[in-house]
């Protein structure tokens, strides 16, 4: 039986002799597997005539409309869509009142080819000088076929202001990915803005990267993307590398798609950013760029994190794709390079948390770092530190690749909780020193919580935390 009083896989029991050399190492506590019993189905993908997919009534409609943040620290907003007629208007209307619509921007619009493809009209357009914590009405398609959003923006940056992030990863647009996005949007505690951990559309996975299924995907996504702002890690499926088919430009339909707001906070490249909202500072990296000494993404992180002002974000997070903790036995080390290189400024940094995908399957790790190895001392195991980030692994969004259900065991101690379902969690900022972080499978109920803690903050409040896992 472990701590909460359920029965451990025999696996995880053969590792006791690990565990009680760990607990004199300074473990206080063994990691637990879920023993949560799921039913074994294949992940499908929707048909292309799903109902989530579409397409607008009215002619050269606006579709896949999504926003992100638009600038480093809120006052701004990026709204993107597709037209497919013809380009179309490319003007914002939006106003605060939902009948006067004062403001107006405009936007950029292009096209890209892949393969056989050629993409429909694609829109991107910043609306700037927004108010903090309003909401605005937004109207695209002007003189066609209008259609209207609203979002509200970000409060004004704080040390205690609270706001709510949606996590998911590794969404695709199978079946279970529809009951994911539907989970988050029922939620009583649903976010105010997400932030996605990498991999989106997974179109890759069609004969010659079928890029429509890009465009099902922003269509699909549309009914949370237009209204809250989501915030873009790329991962693998972003690559779209494909020389056999003649396609050598990395990363090329989410980088048309897909605008960040990378240049606001000094980056060269819209795969590594950071952006500031309310009270915390998120951070963007990228797994599938060069991150060793001297490249830009190094030389720009090097630099970043010393500008954080943890008097006024004090919660800073990192999104990386690739995990740097894993105990999967899918994508075991892949992360491992990023981190020898990387996590010794997280822990300088006081990093309060690091959110991944990429591993189709959720994981919490213990505060810990694997920092002290230097080739000759053989320090080269995992140790808790409080001045670590907790490691979570969100990859369970529900992709056609289907569930990373294979584990290695033992479970390593630094693994808090682990379990092979499909789902999304919420991370809750309270003021500077708490924030409720849970995680929901998608097997039960919307304000169901199969895996909870209190995030006690790295810099103003550093002390032992309580998580509780069902
Ligand atoms: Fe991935």
């Amino acid at each position: 039986m472990n701590r909460s009083g359920r029965t451990l896989p025999v696996a995880a029991v053969a590792g006791a002799a690990v565990v009680a050399m760990a607990v004199l190492s300074g473990w206080c506590d063994a990691g637990a597997t879920s023993a949560f019993v799921r039913k074994v189905e294949k992940t499908v993908d929707m048909p292309l005539d799903s109902d989530v997919f579409r397409v607008p009534c009215g002619y050269n409609a606006p579709q896949q409309v999504h926003i992100t943040q638009g600038d480093h620290d809120g006052k701004a907003m990026i709204v993107s869509w597709v037209t497919l007629d013809e380009p179309g208007s490319n003007l914002v209307l939006y106003g605060t009142s939902e009948n006067n619509l004062k403001f107006l921007a405009k936007g950029k619009v292009h096209r890209y080819r892949y393969y056989n493809y050629t993409s429909g009209y694609i829109h991107h357009s910043t609306l700037r000088h927004l108010e903090y914590d309003t909401k605005y009405y937004y109207v695209l398609g002007v003189g066609q076929t209008p259609r209207k959003f609203w979002f509200r923006t970000p409060p004004k940056v704080g040390p205690d202001v609270p706001f709510t992030f949606g996590l998911i990863g590794d969404l695709g647009q199978s079946y279970d990915s529809n009951i994911t996005l539907s989970h988050y949007e029922l939620n009583p505690s649903k976010g105010q803005a997400v932030l996605y951990v990498g991999d989106l559309s997974y179109a890759d996975n069609y004969p010659n990267h079928d890029n429509v299924r890009w465009d099902t995907w922003g269509r699909f996504l549309e009914r949370s993307t237009a209204y809250q702002p989501w915030i873009w890690t790329a991962g693998n499926h972003e690559l779209d590398f494909a020389p056999e088919i003649g396609e050598t430009e990395p990363f090329k339909p989410f980088k048309n798609r897909y605008h960040v707001p990378f240049k606001a906070s000094g980056s060269t490249s819209p795969f590594w950013y950071s952006v500031k909202i309310g009270s915390a500072y998120i951070i963007v990296l990228a797994s599938y760029s060069a991150y060793g000494k001297y490249t830009p993404q190094y030389k720009w992180l090097e630099a970043e994190l010393p500008k954080v002002n943890r008097s006024e974000t004090p919660w800073l997070i990192v999104l990386v794709h690739s995990p740097w903790y894993n105990s999967y036995n899918y994508h075991y080390m892949e992360g491992e390079t990023m981190r020898v290189i990387f996590e010794p400024w997280l822990v300088k940094y006081k990093v309060d948390v690091v959110f991944s995908g990429h591993v189709h399957a959720y994981e919490r790790s213990e505060r810990i770092s694997n920092i002290a190895y230097n080739i000759v001392n053989v320090k080269c195991m995992p140790v808790p530190d409080p001045s670590a980030p907790v490691y979570i692994t969100i990859g369970d969004g529900g992709n056609l690749e289907g569930l990373a259900a294979n584990m290695t065991e033992p479970q390593p101690d630094y693994s808090a909780y682990r379990e092979a379902s499909f789902g999304h969690a919420i991370f809750n900022i309270k003021n500077r020193t708490h924030a409720y972080y849970a995680w929901h499978r998608n097997q039960d109920g919307f304000a169901v919580e199969s895996d909870s803690m209190w995030f006690f903050n790295r810099f103003w409040h550093p002390v032992e935390e309580s998580s509780d896992s069902t």
